[in-house]
């Protein structure tokens, strides 16, 4: 098995790809090519947003190659944005309409506060319900088949346990060589919740430190790889962006084990990166 092939078993039983093709920040007009380049690759699993604003291409990769719908994984997001019931089931259709699918396979709330007062003091509790129970009932209807949260700390999550019908299956997070959020993710463990790690290789800053350069090295591998090989022995999917389609293959070369002791070493390396989310750099410049 390679690590196209290999799966984790969400809380409903239905199975994710580990490796995922990440596309926040490449165009519609882009991102066409870097899917089919990705599934050419052997990727079966594409995570896209309504806030990345190439749905609609995504959709048109799907519909152009020759691999059959029911072999790939498409997740997108629900715009942190919205927090209110009605506003979105209008966004779950629209985005069934841009990536023209009959079901989405794994939806998220993106996150837990709107982008603009992301990790700000305020009560998004209820409209978290809200935007919940409509993914809900998509998933009831099946045109959803798996859904989760991203961004999500303890609390928000303890929110939709306790006062929804359906847990989580997963938080998809920040999380990557130098930055892994170990607290978070213990807990989503212990609850059956699968972790996703977005920007893996920490939005390419974390590619040149020194001490992952001389791990990569040793392993003969690249430090792109290294990082996502990193995710995926700590057990998470993995979600590496490229529109690069040498990286893109590059990327899915990661059959290759990394030893429990730089396992141990690769954890305690010191923070490179100093954002919290990079969906804040990719937000606030709307705002402006
Ligand atoms: N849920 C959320 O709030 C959230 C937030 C951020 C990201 N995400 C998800 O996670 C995905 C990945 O995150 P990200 O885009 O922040 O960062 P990332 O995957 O950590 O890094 C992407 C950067 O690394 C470069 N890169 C990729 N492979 C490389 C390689 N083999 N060698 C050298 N450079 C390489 C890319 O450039 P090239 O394109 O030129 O290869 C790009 O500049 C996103 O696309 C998105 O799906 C989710």
């Amino acid at each position: 098995m390679t690590s196209y092939d290999k799966t984790l078993k969400l809380a409903n039983d239905l199975q994710i790809p580990v490796l995922g093709l990440g596309v926040w920040k490449i165009a519609d007009e882009d991102v066409e090519a870097a899917v089919l380049a990705a599934i050419d690759a052997g990727y079966r699993h594409i995570d896209t947003a309504q806030a990345y604003r190439n749905e609609k291409g995504v959709g048109r990769a799907i519909k152009a190659t020759d691999v059959d719908r029911s072999e790939l994984y498409i997740t997108t997001k629900l715009s942190g944005d919205i927090k209110e019931y009605e506003t979105a089931v209008a966004a779950i259709d629209k985005s069934l309409s841009d990536l023209d699918l009959d079901y989405i396979d794994l939806m998220l709330i993106h996150s837990p506060q709107p982008w603009v007062n992301f990790r700000e003091e305020g009560n998004y509790d209820q409209g978290n319900l809200e935007a919940w129970r409509a993914l809900e009932e998509a998933h009831q209807a099946g045109k959803i088949k798996a859904i989760g949260v991203s961004n999500f700390e303890k609390s928000d999550i303890e929110n939709l346990i306790n006062n929804g019908t359906v847990k989580p299956m997963v938080n998809q997070i920040l999380a990557h060589i130098s930055n892994t959020p170990f607290d978070i993710i213990e807990y989503c463990e212990s609850e059956g919740i699968i972790v996703e790690a977005y920007s893996p290789n920490g939005h390419g800053e974390i590619l040149n430190k020194a001490e992952i350069v001389a791990m990569a090295e040793k392993y003969q591998v690249s430090p792109a790889q290294l990082a996502i090989r990193y995710c995926i022995e700590l057990g998470f999917v993995v979600l590496p962006k490229s529109g690069n389609p040498d990286h893109i293959v590059e990327n899915g070369q990661v059959d290759f084990e990394i030893s429990a002791e730089d396992m141990e070493t690769l954890k305690r390396i010191e923070r490179v990166t100093d954002y919290e989310s990079n969906e804040l750099v990719f937000a606030r410049p709307r705002q402006q």
